[in-house]
């Protein structure tokens, strides 16, 4: 199925809640019917947006040339052995119902990013990580339609090149692709991982939960630290957090002792932004209809009918402040359209 939709509202359609049109709105769940539409060269793709359920973007402007949402949300077990399973899951299913289906099989390794916003196909393009992990150890391969070319094809997880928060989908050269499905590797005998000090200890010591009592933890852990975007308009954490050398945050830990960090790569930790943030004073900060949220100063919230330029003004005014009381320059995670 393929329905195309001219001039668009996209306000249902990001997690931030911002008005802006789609100019051709494009759903589709059949792959030869895109390629199709492709090859008779009736859809404008000079500069497409692939949306899943927008819940990592800003939209800066009000009118969007074509947007393409995959709405196939197929999930097929490929193959299976003693102790694991491959799984494709197409790009639009939700991402948490995805989550549930795998926990319920007792199917191991995506419990801890329980409840994250988003589709499936949303997924591998910012490497999505909570709780001490990430999709990547995950992802097996992604198949991807080029759009330009209206051809299928598949990367390997090798392929992909994740990183944090990071991946070869976010590079200048994959403008084009669009996620079309994602194959999963999966553990039949979870390894549990409580590597995350807050999901430990809300365990009692020593206890061994499996993984649905993982999932229900982290959703809990959730639902108190971050708000929900059908309440509050927002999309998670606006900023990653900075990697900066060892040395540099052994000075900074100098005058503020207090300072969490995390061992990153050799040489290097990472410094949780919410802290930067908060220490600068920005925590609870509300102006007009945009603030930062009380409970994580990591988010930034529309509290109503804000603007992207608002949102964006004050996500420079925390850039700015972060940089001359600490000399990091704060990178968005969230991706401006
Ligand atoms: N902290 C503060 N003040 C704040 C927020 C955090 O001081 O307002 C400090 C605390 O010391 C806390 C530490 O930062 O212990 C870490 O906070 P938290 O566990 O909430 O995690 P985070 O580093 O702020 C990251 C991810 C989240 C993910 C959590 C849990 C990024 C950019 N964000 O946040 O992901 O849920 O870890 O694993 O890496 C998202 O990507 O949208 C997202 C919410």
């Amino acid at each position: 199925m393929i329905k195309i939709h001219q001039n668009y509202p996209l306000k249902q359609s990001n997690s931030f809640g911002l008005e802006s049109t789609a100019i051709v709105f494009i759903e589709v769940d059949d792959p030869t019917e895109l390629i199709n539409e492709l090859n008779n060269n009736t859809i404008d793709i000079s500069n497409p947006l692939f949306l899943g359920t927008g819940s990592n973007i800003l939209l800066n402007s009000f009118e969007v040339s074509t947007v393409i949402k995959v709405i196939n949300k197929d999930i097929t077990v490929l193959e299976e052995s003693r102790d694991s399973v491959l799984i494709k899951c197409g790009a639009g299913m939700n991402w948490d119902e995805f989550v549930e289906w795998t926990v319920s099989r007792n199917y191991g390794g995506l419990e801890n990013l329980s409840l994250i916003p988003g589709s499936v196909g949303a997924a591998p393009i910012q490497n999505i990580g909570a709780y001490g992990t990430e999709v990547a150890l995950c992802v097996e391969s992604v198949i991807i339609i080029d759009i330009l070319n209206a051809r299928k094809f598949s990367l390997s997880k090798e392929e992909c090149s994740f990183g944090y928060r990071d991946s070869r989908f976010k590079q200048q050269e994959s403008k084009f692709w669009l996620v079309w499905e994602v194959i999963f590797l999966l553990e039949k005998d979870p390894r549990i991982n409580l590597s995350y000090k807050p999901l430990k200890d809300s365990f009692a010591a020593n206890y061994q939960p499996d993984i649905k009592e993982i999932r229900e933890a982290v959703i809990r852990i959730r639902r108190s630290k971050l708000p929900d975007p059908a309440e509050l308009g927002n999309a998670g954490s606006f900023f990653k957090n900075p990697v900066v050398s060892a040395c540099q945050a052994g000075l900074m830990k100098e005058n503020h002792p207090d300072m969490p960090t995390w061992y990153h790569d050799p040489g290097t930790v990472k410094i949780p932004a919410g802290w930067l943030i908060e220490t600068c004073g920005w925590k609870g900060f509300r102006r007009g209809q945009t603030g930062v949220y009380p409970k994580q100063a990591l988010v930034i919230i529309n509290f109503g009918d804000a603007t992207a330029g608002e949102i964006l003004g004050l996500a420079n005014e925390i850039q700015q402040s972060v940089k001359s009381e600490f000399g990091i320059k704060l990178e968005m995670e969230v991706r401006i359209v």
